[in-house]
């Protein structure tokens, strides 16, 4: 129902209003192209809507200010690593305390037997290490699996992402075989040495790939978030932990993303009993921070087999990794800012958020749908939910995406460079949600008009 040719025309005048509102930043970038490629400090930055991406100025709370002194929502939160909002004052005050005292010193301060106690009680899980990177933490977790089963393979789903981690870059060919996903850069070895991919919410597919016995982890989100928001079936995790402990496999569970859901993730909610648990991202407050959860079982596996004397060369850890001044970010992070009210107050504008876009999209019957994730919410292309990372790849629309983008980020709002999603800090208030939902009404009267 929506006219290509005009869409076309709609985006060329959300350029040239690009073009008009950023000139500070069009400058910026003309300089930083000489200097960076693509004139951005990492390259994911050329995906932002527009011919460059604005240059921030200044972030606050649920809001950011570019170099033209244009001000925005921000419901993209750094993808999840200012889900608390940009510089939470109790996380702010932590990390200047922290700083008089030193930043790293490769020992242990306080702050990190307060953090593990706060993980363990949020996730159930007893052990925790840290890293400086959610990436980190699942190349680690995926090390130890191998170690401590003696197999080599990992089950990944369909169209995962889990950081820069080279098993998760596999897809599904049209015959059910596990290949390189599209643009993985340098990959080690074929990826069928290394992996076996799973569609979402498939218990037979999962099963089929434990029994050929190979298998050391299964790394997963409880929900999909990186294709677009995918929920499990009742019962879908329960009987994938249960399938993973039947083969000899160890579970992983990814809660960077689901995390929104609430304080303990959907560990928590669902009360799952993984092997292992990942997280980064949003418990820095903005610093960056990873760490893993694991069982009492897996720490002693694990003691039995590393020595002493080679801990340091293994392939886990890092230089800066459990250093003071994230291990501050996340005592404040997790104990004043990701709390229980605040949790309750963000998954109440997560839902106000999706009430109003599913609103405008009943109005205007573009028939597309709603997905929510606690403090998150994503619109999708199409009428149902997905079950599948690739039916929610398939309701992908690249063009019409790049203008939803666009016109938003013109009228004042930040959306996840990668899909429709939005997210609430504890900052977002009631009328930021409501002023989305006015500009989105006026984008969808334009796009079916
Ligand atoms: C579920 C999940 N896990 C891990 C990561 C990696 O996080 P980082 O890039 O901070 O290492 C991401 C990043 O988007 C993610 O979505």
């Amino acid at each position: 129902m929506i006219n290509r040719e005009r869409l076309k025309t709609l985006h060329k005048i959300e350029e040239e209003r690009f073009l008009t509102r950023t000139p500070k930043s069009r400058e910026r970038f003309n300089q930083a192209k000489k200097v960076m490629p693509g004139g951005v400090p990492m390259s994911w930055m050329t995906k932002w809507p527009g011919a460059y991406p604005v240059f921030v100025a200044s972030a606050n709370g649920a809001h950011f200010v570019d170099l033209d002194g244009n001000k925005y929502i921000d419901l993209c939160l750094g993808d999840t690593g200012s889900m608390t909002g940009h510089s939470p004052e109790p996380t702010v005050a932590a990390i200047s305390a922290q700083m008089k005292l030193g930043m790293t010193a490769m020992l242990p301060t306080e702050d990190a037997v307060k953090v593990s106690e706060e993980l363990a009680r949020r996730f159930g899980l007893p052990l925790w290490q840290f890293t400086v990177s959610a990436t980190d933490a699942n190349r680690h977790v995926i090390r130890y699996s191998r170690l401590i089963t003696g197999r080599q393979k990992i089950i990944v789903i369909d169209r995962c992402y889990h950081g820069s981690v080279d098993e998760s870059f596999a897809t599904l060919d049209s015959n059910g075989k596990t290949i390189s996903r599209e643009g993985n850069i340098g990959a080690p070895v074929p990826l069928d040495m290394t992996t076996i991919v799973v569609e979402f919410n498939d218990l037979s597919g999962m099963e089929s790939a434990l029994k050929s016995g190979e298998v050391a982890a299964i790394l997963m989100e409880p929900a999909m978030t990186n294709v677009g928001i995918v929920l499990p079936d009742d019962g879908y995790l329960i009987k994938v932990g249960e399938l993973a402990r039947k083969y000899g496999a160890l579970w992983i569970i990814d809660e960077t993303h689901t995390i929104s859901v609430g304080p303990g993730g959907m560990t928590r909610a669902l009360n799952l009993k993984p092997d292992f648990l990942t997280i980064g991202k949003a418990i820095g407050g903005g610093i960056p921070v990873g760490t893993f959860g694991m069982t009492s079982e897996i720490a002693s596996a694990i003691a039995d087999k590393v020595e002493r004397e080679v801990v340091d060369t293994g392939g886990i850890g890092g230089t800066l990794a459990g250093n003071a001044l994230s291990l501050a970010a996340m005592r404040a992070t997790l104990t004043e800012v990701l709390t229980e009210n605040n949790f309750k107050k963000m998954i109440d504008l997560g839902n106000r958020w999706c009430d109003g876009v599913e609103s405008v999209i009943k109005e205007t019957g573009l028939g597309w749908h709603v997905n929510r994730l606690g403090a998150r919410g994503e619109y999708m292309f199409q009428p149902n939910a997905p079950r599948t990372g690739r039916e929610a790849a398939n309701a992908g629309d690249f063009e019409l995406e790049q203008y939803i983008h666009l016109r938003m980020l013109n009228d004042g709002f930040l959306l996840t460079p990668f899909h429709n999603m939005a997210l609430i800090s504890p900052y977002t208030s009631a009328e930021d949600v409501d002023a989305h939902t006015v500009a989105f009404r006026a984008l969808c009267n334009q796009l079916v008009n």
